[in-house]
């Protein structure tokens, strides 16, 4: 039994996230969890809000709610919605937590006795109307680069290049639209990245498995030329500076920066869910010799992986390690904490020709898309579609005809046609009599070869890959089905008709088994139809015995219709509430 450990990025605090979101990190890991966990292996998947920085404080400023408030809703929103996407998180933290807080300073501590923080002093924006500093996304003005209008004070939608807000033209204040602003010093905590510019080389360099995307942008990343990188910011909401519990003095009105204290909350969620019940420890899965045997795997969209292949690295290793007076590194005494072995990075999946924007509310949303189709049908639609090998598109057409070939069609009729069969013909149980022949025995080694390409595609995470090859083992049972043809059999010979229905119960029993870390719901249903207390047991490459479960007598029963098609006056529907081609 293998140990793995599993993240996806963390969604921001500020509102429902939209499909994209889904596809590009949380689904991905949730499928990949669950095959793990049907394979029998230990599986601990962590995911949190990401609550701090300007995004949740504007966010909570526009919905003129208290920031803390605002967030405990929001986190129980996005909780609630992802669970109903049967996301399976071992625990859904919040890097608001008292455990991050207590991380977070502390590892900055560490970095700070291994000398590499130190006190810069910087320039910032400061708005005399606001009485404040305007970090990042506080403060909004023409880009220097595009001159497109508004830009924001950490990026530019328009043109994306990334900014500091003293760079703008013409700046106002995102919170009170004053122009009544200067420069002031102000003092912040610096992450001197280039002492550990080496490091961080080699140890991606030592990353051989990561795939393509994620080493181009690693390696994009560190010839660029690491810089030492602010980690602080004159913000409320955060987690305070302090240093042996005490304020810093001087840092009593900053924090850290949220892109310092996000990554760490992957630990802290963990420290979380081993607080919530007795007997858990957290440490086995990310501290020294005990988490040694642990597999860690992050899923996250591109625009994401820099802070993980440099920027959280860098804090880990900086904590890890410690460089002496003669330039070598050692280890320190703490146990080292565990550095991701395999990153998962996913290209976007775009909302027509453009993007999802939570922001713009552009494309639809994980709350409304399961107002209209259940969780199922989009977890096929986004896995089927994963955005891995370049950015894909989502239209509704090509959402329509998806769902209706592959749900509807191939897995939704295969499993009612022959279980009903076995209802009317069979008196609704496992057949018994006859032994299997010649198609039967194409169909075992068939499927051993396919179940094999399956489950090699689940273990290298190739998600859209995955998908095609379990929908080409439903494609083989419908083939399968439709030549030995039992309702003709049935005419002539029971004993054939009996081994064909007893092989398509057993098939619908393998679909089931393995639709389940796709469409876990329906893999439910699914199973029962054929008496299997539970879909979470990821089968064997035997063909043969794959197909010869189902004992005899076992009592079978028609499911309800497993997928609903989608008509063209859906999607007629959808597109005038969501937009679509037209609009
Ligand atoms: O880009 C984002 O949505 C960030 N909230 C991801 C954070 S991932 C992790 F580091 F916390
Ligand atoms: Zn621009």
């Amino acid at each position: 039994m293998a140990r793995i450990l599993i993240t996806s990025a963390l969604p921001y605090i500020n509102g429902i996230k939209h499909l994209g979101n889904l596809a590009g990190s949380q689904l991905p890991a949730d499928v990949y969890a669950r095959f793990h966990r049907a394979r029998g292996d230990e599986v601990m998947l962590i995911c949190a809000t990401d609550e701090h920085g300007t995004p949740a404080e504007l966010a909570a400023a526009a919905a003129g709610q208290d920031v803390r408030a605002y967030c405990d809703e929001q986190h129980a929103l996005q909780r609630d919605v992802g669970e109903k996407f049967g996301l399976s998180w071992d625990w859904f933290g919040r890097s608001s937590s008292p455990e991050n807080r207590a991380l977070t300073q502390e590892f900055a501590e560490v970095l700070e006795d291994h000398g590499l923080i130190e006190e810069r002093v910087d320039r910032m924006i400061y708005s005399n109307a606001d009485r404040r500093f305007l970090p990042d996304r506080y403060v909004e003005g023409t880009c220097p680069v595009c001159s497109h209008r508004p830009a924001r004070g950490d990026q530019c939608d328009n043109c994306g290049s990334l900014l500091d807000p003293i760079d703008l033209i013409e700046p106002y204040s995102a919170i009170s639209g004053s122009t009544d602003l200067e420069v002031r010093d102000t003092r912040h905590l610096y992450l001197l990245q280039t002492k550990l510019a080496d490091k961080i080389r080699a140890w991606v360099d030592s990353r051989t498995d990561f795939p393509a995307l994620t080493r181009s942008i690693a390696l994009k990343h560190l010839d660029e030329g690491l810089i030492d990188r602010g980690i602080t910011r004159d913000l409320a909401w955060g987690v305070p500076v302090a240093r042996d519990g005490k304020p810093r003095p001087g840092f009593e009105n900053k924090v850290f920066y949220v892109w310092f204290d996000a990554p760490i909350e992957y630990i802290a969620a963990t420290q979380e869910w081993a607080s919530a019940a007795p007997g858990r420890d957290w440490a086995r899965w990310w501290r020294g010799a005990e988490a040694a045997d642990v597999r860690y795997v992050e899923f996250m969209g591109k625009d994401n992986v820099a802070f993980h292949t440099v920027s959280f690295p860098a804090t880990l290793i900086g904590v890890n390690e410690e460089q002496r007076a003669d330039g070598a590194w050692t280890v320190t005494k703490n146990a080292p904490w565990k550095l991701v072995d395999q990153l998962k990075s996913l290209n976007w999946l775009n909302w027509y020709g453009g993007k999802f924007s939570t922001s713009g509310k552009r494309g639809v949303f994980m709350d409304a898309a399961l107002e209209i189709q259940p969780p199922d049908v989009w977890r096929w639609y986004l896995t089927a579609n994963a955005p891995e090998s370049a950015d894909s598109a989502f239209t509704w057409e090509q959402f329509q005809n998806l769902v209706n070939k592959d749900l509807a069609d191939v897995l939704g009729n295969f499993v009612n046609r022959i279980v009903k069969f076995a209802e009317t013909r069979f008196d609704g149980a496992v057949p018994a009599g006859g032994l299997p022949g010649e198609l039967e025995l194409k169909l075992y080694a068939e499927l051993s070869t396919r179940l094999a390409d399956l489950t090699q595609q689940m273990e290298a995470i190739e998600i859209r890959k995955s998908a095609l090859a379990l929908r080409s083992i439903w494609v083989l049972g419908n083939e399968y089905l439709t030549e030995a043809a039992p309702w003709t059999a049935l005419k002539t010979d029971r004993d054939r008709a009996a081994v064909i229905v007893r092989t398509g119960l057993n098939l619908v029993a393998l679909f089931a088994r393995l639709a389940g870390p796709f469409i876990p719901f329906t893999a439910e249903v699914i199973a029962s139809a054929v008496g299997e207390s539970e879909a979470g047991v990821w089968p064997s490459a035997d063909g043969r015995a794959e197909l010869n479960r189902l004992e005899p007598g076992r009592p079978v029963a028609a499911p309800p219709v497993l997928f609903k098609k989608i008509e063209d006056a859906d999607v007629a529907d959808w597109t005038a509430r969501f937009g679509g081609a037209e609009t």
